[in-house]
């Protein structure tokens, strides 16, 4: 999908309007990702707007900033948070997340902070948590440690609850979608869904028990996409990013994992190894 810029003569300070975010949105929106060097395509905007409520500020008619908030559960991620280059600095980006950020009321309220967030989150009353460590690349061939199998759509109800027992996310919907388009991996003790997205396709989330069963499903992931351009989102703490090095997976940035209004949770045996996404958690 392409999308024309807007004039430049239309984007002032004073004539934006900030309104519902509507699929009619997306070809904007998908112009101002490309052009802040994020790799979504109109699918990868879509499947994130499909579990969102989001708004986009217009001027001129046309998408100059978004931000979406997706409620799983007691926690939402915000996510997609893009103002045109044009019209930084304005209050546009604290403007956007006053917005979603009402959208979340009462629930823990996740992100994953760039650089160029990072100053606006922390003035809204997030902390950091944690870094999120972007590795991709060309997939290597590998062979799994430990067994891993294929999984089936129909497990994804089971699966998610290890999920939400990993994330605080209850996000079964979005992960039975996910797992219909792309692969169930599973191992005895844990899971992982692989996707297309972006510049190829995405290992996330996966969850597990262990750092050795969730290095397994990342072998097997590289086996099944080695020649292709493969990523992966990993928590600092996961202990994976050597494996995914190894596995042909190089580290290329990330950000800081943010909180507002954080709850304490249950604790569990099952852990998040590797995120659905920076923008999905
Ligand atoms: C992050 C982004 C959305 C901010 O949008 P923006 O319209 O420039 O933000 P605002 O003008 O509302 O500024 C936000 C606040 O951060 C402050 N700020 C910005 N950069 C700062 C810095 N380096 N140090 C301290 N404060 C800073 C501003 O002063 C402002 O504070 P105020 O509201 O108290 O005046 C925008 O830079 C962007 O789209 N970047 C590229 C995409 C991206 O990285 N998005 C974030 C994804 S998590």
């Amino acid at each position: 999908m392409t999308a024309s810029k807007p004039d430049t003569a239309t984007l002032s300070q004073d004539n934006f309007q900030i309104t519902a975010f509507e699929p009619t949105h997306l070809d904007g929106a998908l112009r101002l990702s490309a052009e802040a060097g994020w790799p979504h395509r109109t699918e990868d905007w879509q499947l994130a707007l499909s579990v969102s409520k989001g708004v986009v500020a217009l001027a001129g008619g046309e998408v100059v900033g978004t931000a979406l908030c997706s409620p799983f559960g007691d926690v939402a991620a915000m996510n997609m948070i893009i103002v045109d280059a044009r019209m930084r600095g304005r209050g546009l980006g604290r403007a956007l997340m006053e917005q979603v950020i009402a959208f979340g009321g009462a629930r823990e309220l996740r992100l994953t902070a760039t650089a160029d967030g990072l100053p606006l989150y922390e003035k809204l009353g997030f902390a950091a948590c944690g870094k999120v460590l972007q590795h991709q690349g060309i997939a290597q061939d590998a062979t799994p440690e430990l067994p891993v199998y294929t999984g089936d759509v129909q497990d994804m109800p089971a699966l998610a609850a290890l999920d939400l027992q990993a994330s605080g996310l209850s996000r079964a919907g979005l992960l039975a979608v996910i797992a219909a388009q792309g692969e169930v991996l599973r191992c005895g003790n844990g899971f992982a869904l692989l996707r297309d997205f972006g510049r190829g396709r995405v290992l996330g989330p996966v969850v597990g028990q262990d750092v050795a069963s969730a290095a397994a499903l990342m072998a097997e992931a590289a086996r099944r996409c080695a020649g292709q351009f493969l990523r992966v989102d990993l928590p600092s703490d996961a202990g994976l990013s050597k494996t995914a090095t190894q596995l042909g997976l190089v580290a290329a940035g990330g950000g800081v994992a943010m909180k507002k209004a954080a709850k304490t949770r249950a604790p569990s045996n099952y852990k998040t190894f590797a995120l659905l996404s920076q923008a999905l958690g």
